[in-house]
């Protein structure tokens, strides 16, 4: 097997030791509090790798967008929600295609977005689920009360061809908190509002199967909550440098090798640039030098500052991202390795799509 050595750079790297590390632990945790793993596509985007994680036992992906799920459709899942609302005649009729192959569910918070599911459903062999999306608390998308749940349940109930699935309760605003109690009395303030949501539908002959939530921050509060069935992460596989303090039981398994361009001065500069390694919730770290800090990204060039004998033009650097989601998002190829022995280069299908 090829070592990394020969590799161009920036590239991005997956160390699937460790990825294999991470999954492992998010299973046992999601069985040991008995809820469903349904595992972030968004997180990584590339099909090889939603292929890989069901070779490992995942059957269950989140994504969220359109042309996510059409790629996790073409590489065979068959157990999806989008996590978005899906607006626009011309590409609820995508939904509706995806539909004819695959167990797909969408979120609505509004009649709007259902009446625009039927109207794209008419004449069509197809069947959507449906997740009606509360606000837990993110104040970004969501219904707030069990009233206009019941409202959406009884214009869903009217397709036979849409179906009621479940409740999405994520709790985005959470995630890039401290693990205190006052962020855990949040999460499970939010959980608790989507249980009296559950219930007023209960009450009104509306089956809930599904209650699905959480992030890597915040998976075993969500999970341990008498409300949730399924929790939806995604960057503990991949993790960053915010997680990697949040959440340091998950290892760091995305790093972007860089080339030493020149030093002076004390600062040197690699080839890894904003266009490369995303600094969406912190500057990016280098990975075993501890006297070196990342001071600065440009478009092409990042600025380290260092101490002691200058490093060679030509070294190598691999640095662990601001925002994995992110930096996976600005390449099209990720290099597989294990111990550093190249395993593949798969292609990321979803980087750089919108919509
Ligand atoms: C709807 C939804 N669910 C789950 C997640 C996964 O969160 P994380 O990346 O923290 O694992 C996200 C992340 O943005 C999200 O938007």
């Amino acid at each position: 097997m090829a070592s990394l050595d020969h590799l161009e750079t920036p590239i991005p790297l997956i160390n699937l030791d460790r990825l294999d590390a991470n999954l492992g632990r998010m299973i046992r945790g999601a069985q040991r509090h008995q809820v469903g793993l349904r595992v972030h596509f968004k997180s990584f985007k590339c099909a090889s790798l939603a292929k890989y994680l069901q070779t490992q036992g995942i059957r269950s992906f989140l994504c969220a967008t359109l042309n996510e799920a059409e790629i996790l459709v073409d590489a065979g899942i068959q157990d999806l929600l989008l996590a978005n609302q899906v607006v626009g005649l011309n590409k609820a009729k995508r939904l509706v295609d995806l539909g004819k192959q695959a167990d797909l569910s969408t979120c609505v918070d509004c009649p709007a977005h259902v009446e625009e599911l039927i109207q794209a459903l008419a004449n069509q062999e197809s069947r959507l689920g449906v997740f009606i999306e509360i606000n837990v608390g993110m104040d970004r998308c969501g219904i707030e009360t069990g009233e206009e749940a019941l409202a959406l349940a009884r214009l869903i109930e009217k397709e036979p061809r849409l179906r009621l699935r479940g409740l999405q309760a994520y709790d985005g605003h959470l995630q890039g908190r401290e693990e205190t109690p006052e962020r855990e009395s949040l999460c499970r303030a939010g959980l608790d509002k989507a249980q009296v949501i559950r219930d007023h539908l209960g009450r009104e002959g509306f089956v809930v199967e599904v209650v699905s939530g959480a992030g890597t921050s915040t998976w075993e509060t969500v999970a341990s909550h008498p409300v949730t069935t399924e929790i939806q992460p995604g960057s503990f596989l991949l993790m960053d440098a915010q997680y990697n303090r949040l959440r340091p039981e998950f290892q760091v398994s995305l790093t972007v090798m860089g080339t030493i361009l020149g030093s002076r001065a004390g600062r040197y500069i690699l080839d890894v640039g904003s266009k490369a390694i995303s600094q969406d919730f912190t500057k990016p770290f280098v990975v075993d030098h501890p006297h070196e800090e990342v001071v600065k990204l440009n478009e092409e060039h990042t600025i380290v500052r260092f101490e002691g004998p200058p490093p060679r033009v030509g070294e190598r650097r691999y640095l662990i991202s601001g925002h994995c989601c992110a930096t996976m998002n600005l390449h099209r190829r990720v290099a597989v390795h294990r111990s550093g022995k190249l395993e593949a280069i798969w292609p990321i299908e979803a980087s750089g799509l919108y919509g």
